[in-house]
């Protein structure tokens, strides 16, 4: 067995050696990925020595790297509608649900539930954060893998058009987002705009910290700067506080968020205490068979069930580093992420059938969850492996390691 740092220091080394040109000063400081699986990956692809799962989930990141290099950068700025308060600058999105109704000035709005309003299309911030949150994971790492600095300088340019640039950053809050007309100007369950997947933006920008062309030491600062006052509104803002406390999936996100900004900005401190807080979560809406009854009882019960495991495999990720063991975690009744997991392993295999509601059963959307659970030791999830479905844009587990949706949000 090697000793670790030894290992480390190899591996640099070979990455120097091999791409010559790129100077890898760093090894990334990622909040969720895991930084010695995407040295060791990198080693094994510069050397030639990669396995055909790597080789394969390398393909499949650059062919997505390649589509998104010609798009964007989106910006706040963009959005054709005054955000209410009047600064452009501020995130602003509509519920897509809710219809004026036939008064005058269309108070007040009434919900069609499932039915979208095209009005709320003029708040293009939504969409637009979606793209970028995308745009900047996958680009960023295609340059960590490739050392082509095309990718570098793009994924660069979308964090800095969202996040720094004076005439196109977005201010550091969610005060106006999923706002009903008439009723409300922003609403706290809108933070899951941000929740559901900004914990990928900032390991987007841990991997370009660690020597992308384009993305400089003052960048770096800007990006943590904003993330020190977006953490402070999480924190401290109602908004935040009630989606935090929220009963339903919200709340194991929005605690993903800020444990995931928090390692950022280097309050570990702070993110232990969130990962902490999910050991209660686990214990509340895991049973010890690992069903979710909550989720069950919905109409999509197994995308809800794959989608709340998001959220607990990452802050779980999160937790290793900062000294709290979630992966090894058992509730009262002996609840734990493994077993939920396990709960919806068969479904993804095709060994069971999932024999609760679902209205768009997509068998693919749990295999990072499988994925994730193998890495962590699980016999069954590892077993499970040889019979999970590849995502229809190809299977990237062993290019960034870390549970993702997989279908469209
Ligand atoms: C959005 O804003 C960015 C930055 O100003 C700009 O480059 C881009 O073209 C805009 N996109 C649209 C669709 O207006
Ligand atoms: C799992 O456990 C819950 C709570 O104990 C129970 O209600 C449910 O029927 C069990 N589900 C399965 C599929 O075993």
């Amino acid at each position: 067995m090697v000793p670790t740092t030894l290992f480390f220091s190899c591996a640099v080394l070979a990455i120097a050696n091999v791409v010559g040109a790129v100077p890898y000063a760093a090894k990334p400081k990622p909040v969720v990925l895991n930084p010695a699986k995407l040295v060791a990956a990198k080693v094994r692809l510069d050397a030639g020595t990669a396995s055909p799962a790597l080789k394969d989930s390398l393909a499949a990141l650059t062919t997505q790297a390649d589509e998104w290099l010609n798009k964007g950068p989106w910006a706040v700025t963009n959005k054709t509608i005054t955000p209410p308060g009047g600064n452009i600058h501020d995130y602003a999105s509509q519920a897509p649900y809710w219809w004026p109704s036939d008064s005058a000035d269309g108070c007040p709005y009434i919900q069609k539930d499932g039915v979208r309003n095209p009005e709320t299309e003029r708040y293009t911030d939504h969409g637009e954060r979606a793209d970028m949150f995308i745009a900047s994971y996958i680009l960023s790492l295609a340059w960590w893998y490739t050392g082509n600095e095309a990718y570098g300088r793009r994924a660069g340019d979308v964090l800095r058009t969202w996040f720094i640039d004076e005439a196109t950053r977005m201010t550091p809050h969610l005060d106006h987002a999923q706002i009903i007309p008439c009723a409300n100007t922003g609403r706290a369950i809108g933070i899951i705009d941000f929740s559901q997947g900004y914990t990928s933006v900032l390991d987007a920008a841990a991997l370009l910290a660690a020597g992308a062309p384009g993305w400089s030491q003052a960048d770096a600062e800007a990006f943590k700067q904003w993330n020190v006052q977006y953490l402070d509104w999480l924190e401290n803002s109602e908004f935040g506080k009630t989606e935090t406390a929220a009963k339903n999936n919200h709340g194991p996100f929005a605690i993903m968020q800020s444990a995931g900004i928090a390692l950022f900005v280097g309050n570990t401190g702070l993110a232990a205490s969130k990962a902490e807080a999910m050991k209660s979560r686990i214990n509340q809406y895991i049973t010890a068979n690992g069903s979710q009854p909550q989720e069950l009882v919905r109409t999509r019960s197994y995308h809800y069930s794959v989608f709340t495991l998001v959220a607990y495999t990452r802050v779980a990720d999160i937790g290793k580093k900062v000294g709290v063991d979630l992966w090894g975690y058992k509730g009262p009744d002996g609840q734990s992420i493994m077993q939920a997991i396990n709960f919806v392993t068969p479904a993804a295999t095709g060994a069971a059938q999932w024999t609760f509601p679902e209205t768009e059963f997509e068998a693919y959307i749990a295999t990072d969850v499988v994925h994730s659970g193998a890495d962590n030791g699980n016999q069954d999830a590892k077993a499970a492996l040889k019979s999970i479905p590849k995502p229809p844009t190809g299977d990237l587990w062993f290019v960034r390691p870390a549970v993702e949706q997989l279908d469209p949000a």
